[in-house]
């Protein structure tokens, strides 16, 4: 093919697939090579296009193409006629194997359908996309969008590679998408705030007139105000700016649709309890005593937050100022229904302040926690002045549950919001958008809840006095479950105390049998179904009480036992090995599976591992390999074998480096042929060198162990002082064997040699 004729064209971008109409006579050409031109400057890929078949026929001075593909412009000469043609390297896609573009196919196709959704599209757009299978084509699809800029289009264009290209087109189209939803969102809010503001607006119309026939006028709505004010208590600055707003109202009449928000305004205003306060009873015993009252066990958790009460004390009578660290928010953090909400609330009662519970999860927009600004139609206030409001008095607790699941996006960081509501420097001058006017936050007592640490944003963790919910033993669950999750239940369920009765065994076998967590909602869950089957009973008259619920009930009640001891069961064969995990719901027990078969050499993972866990696996066998002859392991038994490596509960994603040991076990175990014990449950982090390094969560660890039916217990030996946090009468129940490298683990770990098991037979 000779050189084309080149044709610029201005500010317009054309893609292959692309119909195109050109105001020209092209002559003698049936290809030329289009190329965007903006100013003087020309794109690097510009596309063929041929004169359709047509094209020439039907239109005089005008000329019909279709865009081919894309071709890069080399050497441009003058022909005879005085007409720029250009050599061309003509570049049609390659298609990429399929592997390389499915995920981003699928997830380019589902971007663009939900912008045709937010646009209304009637179907015909989407039925076009879905029609296209080439993923270079795909990809071009972007060059339709209406509001993609010449330079974004031009860069597209310019982009040869065809996975490179799919993965531009797809961060335009999240770009765009972004895009619609900010303006859907600001649509919707603008629409609900405006609804009701004119809602508020007709109340007032109908609530005037009410008045004129009362006998009241406007002037009398000013001065409720008036004397609302003046009886607030608000400081100065505050009341100066609720005259303001006040006089305002009066001059520009109650009728105006403006001074409904005025009055809007003033209500908030006046919802924040300015001057009330709750007397506050900073007496440490007496704390304890409620603290006592309302939860069995968290010894730790009640001394410390004893001991926090007593600072406090201590630096109020003496006059000291809350510093940083004094100022530290108690953070309490631990797997769900382990008591957290409900000993905030206790903590509340203890010291004789109002309760208030303020939701994290989910919260996104600083907004939320601030408010917006008055400028921003339907604005109001944010979670902290409604949480004032609701509390009632300027020092309650108000308890930020779920801080872990604070988000942060294009709207804002909320958490920068509650960082200066939190820090005792800032919070005595704490702005709201709305009120726009300083709060002072400094008494209330802040208390954070959140399920793990990791996710609570760095700065707001460094500003925390964590205390750790590590979860229930058995023991204690029996005494939370008698003392408080039974009586709850049995009233709940309309039945006094002597119509029903249950033995501690029974409520034992309904903890190890029906429930595994590590807190206490599910048993409380249990209880209730099986006090429903009894009211039911009691109601009809069926039996007289007193019902015992024996183990039959139980089973009537809650069918067969739900879980199971089944670490025998597994390592009953070699290969596998009980790991012992912390996962967001508390610790658990999980066995690794290791598996070999013939195949190239190689390691296979599965069971959704994380990157750092898939890391000390390849460590694992690594080190199983090049120890093989102090494991009395054939070197060959490694060649052309492939190893295979399975963490069950494969929906569940894990990660974390302290399953090396339990993998390396699982694979000696596997080429040994020699069993895991089944009493025994592992933990800690594996060098290439064979040491074994310490992990996090053993309290954890250790009571799922426990809970398990677990008796042996293998750990870092870094990590023997944190036995310390382990209850003594779980600690009396089990043997803890520290270690410091992996040939220890392995002893300790695995039943004798068959053959040395045979001798001894
Ligand atoms: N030590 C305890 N003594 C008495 N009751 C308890 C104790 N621990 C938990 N409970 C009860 O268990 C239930 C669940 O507790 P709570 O809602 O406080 O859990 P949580 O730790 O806040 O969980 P989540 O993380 O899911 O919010 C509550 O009804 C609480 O009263
Ligand atoms: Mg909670």
């Amino acid at each position: 093919m000779g050189p084309l004729k080149l044709i610029p064209l201005d500010d317009v971008v054309v893609f292959p697939g692309m119909p195109v109409r050109l105001p020209l006579d092209l002559g003698g050409d049936t290809r030329v090579l289009l190329v965007p031109r903006h100013g003087n400057g020309y794109a690097k890929v510009g596309v063929v296009a041929e004169v359709s078949s047509t094209g020439r026929r039907r239109n005089r001075g005008a000329t019909s193409l279709v865009a081919l593909h894309r071709a890069v412009p080399g050497a441009a000469n003058e022909d005879r006629d005085g007409v720029l043609r250009v050599e061309v390297d003509e570049r049609p896609d390659v298609t990429p194997p399929p592997v390389q573009t499915k995920d981003l196919e699928r997830e380019y196709r589902a971007v663009v359908e939900e912008i045709l959704e937010l646009r209304g599209d009637d179907g015909r757009i989407s039925a076009f996309v879905r029609s296209i299978t080439a993923p270079g084509t795909l990809a071009d699809t972007a060059g339709y969008a209406p509001d993609l800029n010449y330079a974004q289009k031009v860069e597209l264009l310019q982009t040869l590679d065809v996975v490179e290209r799919l993965t531009l087109a797809l961060r335009l189209q999240q770009e765009r998408l972004a895009e619609l939803q900010v303006r859907k969102r600001i649509r919707e809010d603008v629409e609900s705030g405006a609804q009701k503001q004119q809602r508020d607006y007709f109340l007032r119309q109908q609530m005037d007139a009410i008045r004129k026939e009362l006998g009241q006028n406007e002037g009398s709505v000013a001065e409720e105000y008036r004397n609302k004010i003046a009886a607030a208590g608000m400081p100065d600055t505050v009341k100066a700016q609720a005259e303001r707003e006040l006089s305002r109202f009066e001059r520009i009449g109650d009728s105006n649709a403006e001074a409904s928000m005025i009055r809007t305004y003033l209500d908030w205003l006046l919802a924040v309890p300015w001057a009330k306060r709750s007397d506050e009873r900073l007496d440490p015993r007496h704390a304890r005593e409620v603290l006592d009252a309302e939860h069995a066990g968290l010894q730790d958790v009640k001394r410390r937050i004893t001991e926090y009460l007593a600072v406090r004390k201590l630096r109020a009578e003496r006059g000291l100022a809350d510093d940083r660290r004094s100022g530290a928010i108690l953070t309490l953090i631990g797997p769900p229904g382990t008591g957290k909400t409900s000993i905030g609330e206790s903590i509340a009662r203890a010291t004789g302040r109002q309760f208030v519970r303020m939701s994290l999860g989910g919260v996104r927009d600083e907004a939320e926690i601030r408010g917006h600004r008055r400028t921003y139609i339907g604005a109001l206030p944010g979670r902290l002045v409604r949480a004032l409001r609701d509390a009632g008095t300027m020092n309650p607790v108000i308890l930020l549950d779920e801080v872990d699941k604070l988000g942060a996006d294009w709207r804002g960081d909320p958490s920068a919001a509650l960082l200066e509501v939190l820090d005792p420097a800032q919070n005595h001058t704490f702005q709201d958008h709305y009120l726009d006017v300083p709060i002072d936050l400094s008494h209330v007592l802040f208390i954070a809840t959140a399920n793990v640490a990791e996710t609570i944003p760095a700065p707001l963790l460094d500003r925390m006095e964590v205390i750790p919910f590590d979860g229930y033993t058995t023991d204690e669950k029996l005494a939370i479950g008698r003392g408080y999750l039974w009586p709850r239940q049995v009233e709940r369920n309309g039945l006094r105390d002597d119509d029903v009765t249950v033995t501690d065994d029974v409520l034992r076998r309904i903890i190890s049998d029906y429930t595994r967590e590590a807190g206490v909602r599910q048993l409380e869950r249990q209880l209730g179904t099986v006090l429903r089957k009894a009211a039911t009973v009691v109601a009809t008259g069926e039996s007289p009480a007193p019902i015992v619920i024996d183990t039959r009930a139980v089973t009537d009640a809650l069918g067969r036992p739900k879980f199971h001891h089944e670490a025998a069961s597994r390592t009953a064969v070699p290969g596998v090995a009980t790991g012992l995990a912390v996962t967001g719901v508390g610790g658990d027990v999980l066995f690794v599976e290791a598996a070999a078969m013939a195949g190239k050499s190689g390691l296979v993972l599965t069971g959704q591992l994380g990157d750092v866990m898939k890391e000390s696996a390849r460590i694992a066998l690594t080190y199983v390999r090049s120890h093989a002859r102090e494991l009395e392991l054939d070197e060959r038994a490694f060649d052309g074998r492939e190893f295979h490596l399975h963490v069950p509960a494969g929906a569940i994603p894990k990660d974390g480096p302290s399953a090396g040991v339990t993998m390396v076990t699982a694979l000696a175990s596997l080429l040994t042929h020699r069993p895991v014990k089944s009493t025994v449950g592992m933990t800690g982090e594996v060098t290439l060198q064979g040491r074994v390094l310490p992990i996090g969560g053993l309290k954890q660890k250790v009571l799922a162990a426990h809970a398990a039916g677990l008796t042996e217990v293998i750990l870092p030996e870094r990590n023997e002082p944190d036995l310390d946090d382990v209850p003594k009468e779980v600690r009396d129940q089990m043997r803890f064997h520290p270690v410091g490298s992996v040939d220890q683990v392995l002893a300790l770990a695995l039943e004798p040699a068959p053959a040395a098991a045979a001798m001894a037979a």
